[in-house]
C-alpha cells in the first residue's frame, strides 16, 4: 500500500459504485464517518455526522465505534485521536493541513507561554497536539466567548493562534488577552468591497461572518459565529437572503436545511472565484475516503507524552461547555 503522498494512492477497481462501496466498507469496519461543514458535498452526504469543530470533538469523545473516519483537516483527526487513544482514527488525506495551525509552531508558542508564566493559556482547537500540550484550555469558535467569559475578569490570558478571533473575543468581553499573531488564509481574504456590493444588490440580506475574519468584515455582520452558529441563525431567521462570509462548503447544509432561502457566498479579494474555499478541506475526495476504509489508512498517531498533556485542555473545554449548556 502506497501512502507516501499522505493518502492511499492505490488504483480503484473500474466500474464500482464508490458510494455503495464506502457504505459497505463502513459497516464492515464498524466505522463512523464524521465530516466538517466545509467538506465536499458528496462527502457530507455520506457522513453519519456533520458538524463544526466543537461538535466533531464532542461526537468523537462520545462514539462507541472502534473506527472514526474524520473527513476534515489534520488537527480535527488529532483531537479525535487524543480523546480516543484506543480507537483507530483515519483522516483520508493526512496532508489536509490548516494555515491557522501552521501559523503557530509549537516551539515558538511554548517560548511565548514561558515568557508569560502568570497567564492562563487558551488555544483555539485549530492547533497541533504539541500546542495543545502547553495549553490550559482549548476553545472553538462555538464556545470561545463563553469559556473566556467563565474566567475571572482580571485573569491574565494568552490567546492563540487566531488574532482575529482573539480580537473579536477581546472586543465583546472587554478583556485584554495577549494575542498570538496567527490567521487563517481563507477567512483573511474576503473582499470588503465585494461584500458591500452584494449588500447593495441584496439590501434585505443578512450578513453572516465567521470570527476568523478580520474586523473590517466582522463589522459588516448581522451575525458573527461558528459555522454551526451561522447555520442555526439562518435556520431560525425570518430573512430570506444571506451573504455568507466563511468557507463556502457551509452553504450546502444551509441550503439543505433552508430550501426556500437564498445563500450568497462572499467572494475572496483576488476575484478568482465567486466562492472562498479551503483547499485543505477539499483534499478529501470520495476516492480517498474509499481507499482509506479499504486499507484502513492513513491513521492518525499522536506521541503518547504529548497526548497525555493535550487531552487535559481538550477535556476541560468539553467539561466547561457541558456545564455552560453549550453541548449535551
Ligand atoms: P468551526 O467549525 O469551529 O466554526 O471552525 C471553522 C474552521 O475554520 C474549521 O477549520
Ligand atoms: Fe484551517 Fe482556515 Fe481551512 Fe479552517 S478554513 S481548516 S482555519 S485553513
Amino acid at each position: 500500500m502506497n501512502v507516501e503522498k499522505g493518502y492511499v494512492d492505490e488504483p480503484i477497481e473500474e466500474g464500482i459504485d464508490l458510494r455503495e462501496e464506502i457504505l459497505r466498507l463502513k459497516r464492515e469496519r464498524n466505522a463512523v464517518i464524521m465530516a466538517h461543514y466545509y467538506q465536499r458535498e458528496e462527502i457530507q452526504q455520506l457522513a453519519d455526522y456533520i458538524g463544526d469543530s466543537l461538535a466533531l470533538a464532542q461526537l468523537a469523545a462520545k462514539t462507541d465505534a472502534p473506527v472514526i473516519v474524520l473527513c476534515g483537516v489534520h488537527f480535527m483527526g488529532e483531537t479525535a485521536k487524543i480523546l480516543c487513544p484506543d480507537k483507530t482514527v483515519i483522516v483520508p488525506d493526512l496532508s489536509a493541513g490548516c494555515s491557522l495551525a501552521e501559523s503557530c509552531p509549537a516551539d515558538k508558542f511554548e517560548e511565548f507561554v514561558k515568557a508569560h508564566p502568570d497567564h492562563t493559556v487558551i488555544s483555539y482547537v485549530n492547533t497541533t497536539a504539541a500546542v495543545k500540550a502547553v495549553t490550559d484550555v482549548v476553545v472553538t469558535s462555538g464556545n470561545a466567548k463563553e469559556i473566556v467569559g467563565s474566567l475571572p475578569q482580571d485573569e491574565k490570558i494568552i490567546f492563540g493562534p487566531d488574532r482575529n478571533l482573539g480580537n473579536y473575543i477581546n472586543s465583546i468581553t472587554g478583556r485584554d488577552m495577549l494575542l498570538w499573531d496567527g490567521a487563517c488564509h481563507v477567512h483573511e481574504k474576503f473582499s470588503v468591497a465585494a461584500i458591500a456590493d452584494l449588500k447593495r444588490e441584496h439590501p434585505e440580506a443578512k450578513v453572516l461572518v465567521h470570527p476568523e475574519c478580520p474586523k473590517p468584515v466582522r463589522i459588516m455582520a448581522d451575525k458573527v459565529g461558528s459555522t454551526a452558529a451561522l447555520l442555526n441563525y439562518a435556520v431560525d431567521s425570518d430573512s430570506k437572503e444571506f451573504i455568507v462570509c466563511t468557507e463556502s462548503g457551509i452553504l450546502i447544509e444551509m441550503q439543505r436545511r433552508c430550501p426556500d432561502k437564498t445563500f450568497i457566498p462572499a467572494p475572496p479579494e483576488d476575484g478568482t472565484c465567486a466562492c472562498n474555499e479551503c483547499e485543505y478541506m477539499k483534499l478529501i475526495t470520495l476516492e480517498k475516503l474509499y481507499n482509506s476504509l479499504k486499507f484502513m489508512a492513513p491513521t492518525i498517531e499522536v506521541d503518547a507524552a504529548i497526548a497525555e498533556r493535550a487531552v487535559k485542555p481538550i477535556q476541560r473545554m468539553l467539561d466547561i461547555s457541558r456545564e455552560l449548556g453549550l453541548i449535551k
